[in-house]
């Protein structure tokens, strides 16, 4: 193993954690796979395999489209998937995409990965747009998430071709980039990491190495034509789709790169340009039609004696203090700042992500908010009471350690009655 950035072991057993057992969704441009960098790809594949992560590969064929359109004398009618597919061009890109499927599924078996190529991706076609009739051009209508769950519970790498099947028996030619944000939403993926031939995500000449969803927008609106290459103005849009889409990070890398993935995922530097959601945006005040969601979200926590047990009734009664965290419109995280009337002091109470939603940040980012309305509503010292997360509101969110003493007299009757003993936690807002 050479001396590099990411082979720094503390550096990636920090960020294994956070990753374990959750999805990254790998998007290959069908140049990559003809790269001699492919196989060390795949040797990193095999890496974070090991480390427990979940990796989809959804692969493009362009490349090997226009080469096999070039030998056999067909002149393609698109390339990419986003255009208009006739017949003959179809028959291509079956041919090379299976091809393409091929090739990866040996270079796993290289690295001893099980790997296979399914009917998870239900298309329809693209139809008439604007007078022009798409043809073979098809759009994802579904992903089949149960089968491919089903292959990564069972360790197996799937490999998805930008084509997809309807229940009639036809085929339709697909946009590998947004297959890839479909299936990465679908799988709930902690990243979609888009690979081509190029450093990036360019300004004129400047890389772009991080960018939320707004900047990225906004470079959409009002510099388009700056972006290079090209075609990263495609990735440049799915990305920010599969961002709004609850993806939390999008990166575009370049495969030419000798551990150029490792580095991505595991060093604060990375080597490309990531886009990530702007998480607070997915945070908003909790209404009452949210009493049964956050009931259900915190009964987990109740059940384990992380969280006091709170009726519905009486969510409902202090529901203008919660605030909830939502992907898809769902909430999976919520907390809420209680104020103590007449004093400076507060509580920040119920801090509770589900389950399949944690180590992404959420936890840290209802902590932040709550402090920021805690400080517009005039609090001075935040509380927070807990039992099992007492370390990580020391380690990751700043708080001191204190003593029941800390709790104002009404709150310290009920501290005392509840048994529960937690531990009381001190931060002082500025
Ligand atoms: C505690 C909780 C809110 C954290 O949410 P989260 O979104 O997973 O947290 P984040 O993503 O912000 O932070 C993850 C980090 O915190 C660490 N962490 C998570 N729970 C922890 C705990 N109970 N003790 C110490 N560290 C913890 C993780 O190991 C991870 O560490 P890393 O960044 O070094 O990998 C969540 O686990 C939860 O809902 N717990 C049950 C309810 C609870 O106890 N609430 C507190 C009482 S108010």
């Amino acid at each position: 193993m050479s001396e590099s950035r990411w082979t720094n072991l503390r550096e990636i057993l920090r960020y294994v954690p956070r990753f374990r057992d959750r999805v990254f969704v790998i998007a290959l441009d069908g140049a990559v796979i003809e790269e001699d960098n492919f196989a060390n790809l795949l040797m990193d594949v095999a890496l974070l395999r090991s480390l427990r992560i979940g990796v989809v590969l959804v692969h493009g064929a362009g490349q090997q489209i226009r080469r096999l359109a070039a030998a056999t004398g067909v002149t393609p009618s698109d390339i990419d998937g986003t255009g208009v597919t006739d017949a003959p061009t179809l028959q291509l890109a079956l041919n090379a995409a299976n091809r393409v499927t091929h090739e990866i599924l040996e270079g796993l078996a290289v690295h001893d990965l099980r790997g296979a190529c399914s009917n998870a991706v239900i298309a329809h076609p693209a139809g008439i747009l604007q007078g022009i009739d798409y043809q073979h051009t098809g759009r994802v209508e579904r992903i089949d998430a149960g089968l491919l769950q089903a292959f990564l519970n069972a360790e197996v790498v799937p490999v998805i071709p930008p084509l997809g099947t309807d229940g009639e028996g036809n085929t339709y030619r697909l946009n590998s980039d947004r297959v890839a944000v479909e299936v990465a939403r679908v799988l709930q993926a902690v990243k979609l990491i888009y690979i081509a031939i190029a450093p990036g995500l360019l300004l004129g000449d400047r890389l772009l190495r991080h960018l939320s969803v707004e900047e990225a927008e906004n470079i959409l609106k009002r510099q388009r034509d700056q972006v290079r290459p090209a075609e990263a103005v495609s990735k440049l849009e799915q990305a920010i789709r599969a961002a709004q889409g609850g993806v939390p990070r999008v990166h575009i890398i370049d495969g030419r790169v000798e551990e150029g993935l490792l580095a991505e995922v595991f060093s604060n530097q990375g080597i490309g340009t990531l886009i990530h959601a702007n998480e607070y945006k997915s945070i908003r005040k909790a209404q009452r039609k949210d009493v049964r969601a956050l009931h259900a979200l915190i009964q987990q926590g109740v059940e384990n004696d992380e969280l006091l047990r709170r009726s519905r009734a009486e969510l409902e009664r202090m529901i203008e203090d919660f605030f909830v965290f939502e992907v898809d419109r769902t909430p999976v995280g919520c907390a809420a700042v209680h104020v103590f009337p007449g004093t400076d002091v507060g509580e920040l109470a119920c801090v509770c992500v589900d389950s399949r939603y944690e180590n992404q940040g959420i936890g840290a980012k209802l902590i932040q908010y709550g402090e920021m309305l805690a400080r517009q509503r005039g609090v001075r010292r935040l509380l927070c009471l807990s039992t099992q997360a007492f370390n990580y509101f020391v380690n990751k969110a700043g708080f001191s350690p204190g003593t029941p003493e800390d709790l104002p007299p009404a709150r310290r009757d009920r501290y005392e009655r509840s048994g529960r003993r937690s531990r009381v936690l001190l931060k002082t807002l500025c």
